[in-house]
């Protein structure tokens, strides 16, 4: 059995990875300083993975916890979840970005080379590409991030691809997520955003509740096809079985794994709320406001490579996505 160390394992992609984990036979620990999550996500993973997990709550920039952590545990691969990952604080705060996502990666690839441990999964992001581009965006297109956030996944990718270059036994994924948002079937673990969200499925949740009057599209005069931003949204479930299947690629496969995941198919913005109100029969009033600053028309990936390379694909549809994210939302609502 593969024990894997999951850095940020109580936050919401993470949690989904560690029951899915559990579930598919691996023994796990949690690694969090729980900066933006909760003990409370333990018991619902140990539930729906059906075993316990190793819990310790530590900052990844904490040499000696790593140390200790892995002097003591028999940790064969590591996917790497914790950072931080609000684009506006990461304008106003660039060193704590920096020091948390770049410095933090850099502490845990120290420990994990001092422990003999080489294969690592990272989060990276569809912000480290151009996204003036042409879509979908590829593996090869260009790069370009464009606040210090999507600086600090650029950053950790050519870390580890030099990483790699200097020591080929390295085994090493990156991961380019496009949108995840749902949240697992079960309704017991989903996205906890801090404060009023940002990201468009929480903030209608919110509107679903009752707790924000309505929803704030952000531009309608975008060239696309109803004038609202088009987004690759992809379901978290899907997402973390891309993690278990580079996982089982990096067991037989030297090269670095760049990959994409995301369906392929852009959503808009009034799609996304139509069928949420469809699917959730919850009504989610709209108001038009300005584009927000940074945005961009659209954005969506070509998940060719993961197919052919890892044999993933996303099967989950936004109808599956908007009743999972508020299966998951509407049960906390009632506690
Ligand atoms: P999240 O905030 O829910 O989870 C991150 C977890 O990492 C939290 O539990 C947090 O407490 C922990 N953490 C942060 N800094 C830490 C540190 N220094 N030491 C230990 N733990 C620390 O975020 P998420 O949505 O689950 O994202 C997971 C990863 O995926 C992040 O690296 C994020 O940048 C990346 N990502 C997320 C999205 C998205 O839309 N959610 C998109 C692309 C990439
Ligand atoms: C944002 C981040 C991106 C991050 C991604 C993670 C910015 C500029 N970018 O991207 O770096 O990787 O989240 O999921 O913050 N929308 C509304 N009203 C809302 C909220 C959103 O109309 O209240 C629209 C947005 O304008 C956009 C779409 O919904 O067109 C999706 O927005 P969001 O969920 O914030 O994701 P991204 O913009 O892709």
């Amino acid at each position: 059995m593969q024990h894997v160390l999951l850095t940020g394992g109580a936050g919401y992609i993470g949690s989904h990875a560690a029951a899915a984990l559990l579930q598919a036979g691996y023994s796990i620990t949690i690694l969090d300083n729980l900066h933006n999550s909760s003990r409370s996500v333990r018991p619902a993973i140990e539930a729906l993975g059906g075993r316990p997990v190793d819990w310790i709550e530590a900052d990844i920039r904490d040499e000696s916890a790593l140390d200790r952590l892995l002097a003591q545990t028999p940790v064969d691969a590591v996917i790497h979840f914790a950072g931080l990952k609000a684009v506006g604080e990461s304008v106003a705060h660039p060193l704590r970005y920096y020091d948390n996502n770049v410095s933090g990666t850099l502490t845990l690839c120290q420990a994990m080379a001092r422990a003999g441990i080489q294969t690592l999964i990272f989060s990276s992001s569809a912000t480290v590409y151009d996204l003036g581009q042409k879509m979908p965006l590829r593996e090869e297109s260009a790069l370009g991030p464009s606040h210090p956030y999507g600086w600090s996944k650029f950053m950790v990718e050519q870390i580890l691809l030099d990483l790699y270059r200097s020591d080929p036994t390295w085994r090493i994924a990156l991961l380019r997520y496009f949108n995840p948002v749902g949240a697992h079937p079960s309704g017991r673990i989903g996205e906890r955003p801090n404060g009023i969200p940002n990201n468009l499925m929480p903030h209608i949740c919110e509107v679903a509740r009752g707790r924000l009057p309505y929803l704030t599209v952000h531009g309608n005069d975008y060239p696309t096809r109803d004038g609202t931003g088009i987004r690759d949204y992809l379901h978290v479930m899907d997402l973390v079985e891309g993690h278990l299947a580079a996982l089982r690629y990096l067991t037989t496969s030297a090269a670095p794994l760049v990959l994409n995941l995301g369906t392929g198919q852009g959503t808009s913005v009034l799609e996304m709320v139509n069928v949420f109100s469809e699917v959730t029969n919850r009504s989610v009033p709209v108001r038009v406001g300005p584009r927000r600053p940074g945005d961009q028309a659209a954005c969506w990936a070509d998940p060719g490579r993961a197919r052919t390379l890892i044999n993933w694909q996303a099967r989950y549809d936004t109808a599956a996505m908007c009743r999972d994210a508020w299966c998951w939302a509407s049960r906390e609502e009632t506690g």
